[in-house]
């Protein structure tokens, strides 16, 4: 099967949160699987092309307005082919989403250019059997395919499945937006792209695309209610018979302490003791006393966010620091959090590390040098660092929601099973409870061991994703084949654990750090 994904980063071009990881393995994992993958990116800052393939794109942007895009050819990377979106004056910024003054006021005709030329590449380029989008700025892609493209022989039924890795950005731009990049006016009504009067891409994505996925079975469920559905949950739950939660795999080429060559040392299960060199490199990299090292050290690698739960940290930061324990945090992005972390750094200093940056080096130093991984979020749709910090034997406190529920268990004294901590109640008592019962067990070394190897055993490798989503691929390609793209036709039985339908049944530099867009709710 060749499968095309439309996405607005992917490693190893450009990254500013979990959909870069995704991008770049899961397009590896379909090869493995025999399938032939290719990924359409825009051409940011620094993206490196070995050649133009189409020099110039004529693309229609509403009214007379046009503009032309190169296509330049990435190659090919580990089987994955990858093409480019070149339009400099759109895409060469310093930041992929905005820059330190806020989100690019151009965002909406950056993406639909990019949309546009993204089917045009699988038009004339890269003909594909189904193509996969990713968030909001990809949305335009099923939006336009059943609409400007309805009566275009070759692309009017390529199927389309969309992937939701985080509901809180919707790409919400006023309603002038449809004149300005030419997104056809009759889209925009309450069962299309309207959202209170204004236009909402992702809500346009989906309602037009032929399939819905999201990264954990548990989000699949959670978005289809007010609370996680950041004002969609009616429409994701009108088609809740078109959506499947697959969770995200890890790539362990990437993400292992055996292997890991930005790391001090690597270690493995069978011999932990490489685990201490790391940490008492992480200490030294944090500025933080080498006495420290018999200590429990809590990391934090993240971006600042709210999504992420950083304020039942600054609501408990004292009590918290009471504990006897170290503090790394690894972060950037909104203002407020990094103020909090950094007058912690100041009110502790010796004790709370803390860097105010995006650097991958730093990440797998604390993910391996660091004894828990604290993950507090309000939501995670998967997470990654998580998964990332099991392997490492770091063990993971987290809130039991999305995919941090799905991949962490609770450990259990008794049976000596279970991989993490975990707190429900989105309070600070909640997450400080758990933080003490994890610094409780930390203190004999037997039971911490017992947690660690739990972890380190486990495999969220891509590969049973990978067999999932062809499987989901297939059963699109068959609904659109037979004409029944329409909606009511169940999603076949699933083979695995790992997904579910999410009907109830089973159940992003100055820039790089402002994740996609504006969090749903705030004005655009
Ligand atoms: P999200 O996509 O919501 O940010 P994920 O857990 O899915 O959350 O993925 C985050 C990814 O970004 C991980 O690969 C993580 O290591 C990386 N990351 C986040 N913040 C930083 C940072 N400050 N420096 C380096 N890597 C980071
Ligand atoms: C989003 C989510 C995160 C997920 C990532 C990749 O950024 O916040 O939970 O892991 O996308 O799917």
């Amino acid at each position: 099967m060749k499968i095309l994904f439309v996405a607005s980063e992917g490693l190893p071009f450009s990254k500013t949160g979990g959909l870069a990881d995704v991008v770049e393995a899961l397009p590896k994992a379909l090869v493995a699987g025999g399938h032939e993958v290719a990924v359409v990116l825009p051409r940011y800052r620094g993206t490196k092309a070995t050649a133009v393939l189409m020099p110039s794109l004529t693309i229609p942007m509403g009214g007379t307005r046009l503009r032309f895009p190169a296509i330049a050819d990435g190659a090919q990377l580990n089987g994955v082919r990858y093409y480019f979106v070149d339009d400099p004056e759109y895409f060469d910024r310093d930041g992929l989403y905005g820059s330190s003054i806020g989100e690019y006021p151009d965002n909406a005709e950056r993406y639909a250019e990019f949309c546009r030329a993204a089917i045009e590449v699988a038009k004339h380029v890269w003909p594909a059997d189904v193509i996969h989008c990713h968030d909001w700025q990809t949305a335009l892609v099923p939006v336009l395919l059943r609409t400007s493209y309805g009566d275009d022989p070759l692309m009017k039924d390529v199927p389309v499945v969309f992937s939701i890795h985080n509901m809180g950005y919707h790409g919400q731009f006023t309603k002038d937006v449809l004149e300005r990049v030419g997104i056809p006016p009759s889209v925009f009504h309450p069962g299309g792209l309207e959202f209170f009067g204004n236009v909402n891409l992702l809500k346009g994505g989906l309602v037009y695309s032929d399939y819905l996925t999201t990264v954990s079975r548990k989000y699949a469920q959670e978005i289809q209610t007010p609370e996680y559905g950041h004002g969609l949950d009616g429409v994701v739950r009108s088609r809740a018979d078109r959506l499947v939660g697959i969770l995200n795999g890890v790539d362990y080429t990437a993400w292992n302490p055996e292997k890991d060559r930005l790391i001090a040392v690597t270690y493995s299960a069978k011999d932990l003791s490489g685990k201490q060199v790391c940490k008492q490199d992480l200490l030294k990299v944090f500025g933080l006393s080498p006495e420290h090292l018999s200590r429990p050290l809590i990391g934090i690698v993240s971006r600042f966010a709210d999504q992420k739960g950083f304020d039942l940290i600054a609501e408990k930061a004292h009590e918290l620091m009471r504990e006897d324990l170290v503090l790394v945090v690894l972060g950037s992005g909104e203002r407020k959090y990094e103020d909090l972390f950094r007058a912690l750094a100041a009110a502790y200093p010796g004790r709370v590390g803390v860097k105010i940056a995006y650097d991958n080096l730093l990440a797998h130093k604390v993910e391996a040098g660091a004894d828990l991984f604290l993950m507090p979020s309000r939501y995670e749709p998967s997470g990654l660092n998580q998964m990332y910090s099991l392997k490492y034997g770091t063990v993971p406190i987290v809130r039991a929601t999305g995919g941090l529920d799905d991949s962490i268990e609770p450990f259990d004294v008794e049976h000596g099973t279970g991989t993490g901590f975990k707190f429900k109640e989105y309070t600070g008592e909640a997450l400080l409870s758990a933080i003490r019962q994890a610094l409780h067990h930390y203190m004999d070394e037997r039971i911490w061991k017992r947690i660690q190897l739990n972890g380190m055993g486990k495999d969220f490798s891509w590969k049973t994703a990978a067999v999932e989503y062809a499987k989901l691929y297939e059963a699109v390609r068959a609904l659109r084949g037979s004409g029944q793209a329409a909606r009511g036709v169940s999603w076949p039985a699933q083979s695995s654990g790992r997904a579910a339908t999410g009907s109830g049944q089973t159940g992003r530099g100055a820039g790089q750090a402002t994740r996609n867009q504006k969090p749903a709710g705030t004005s655009n």
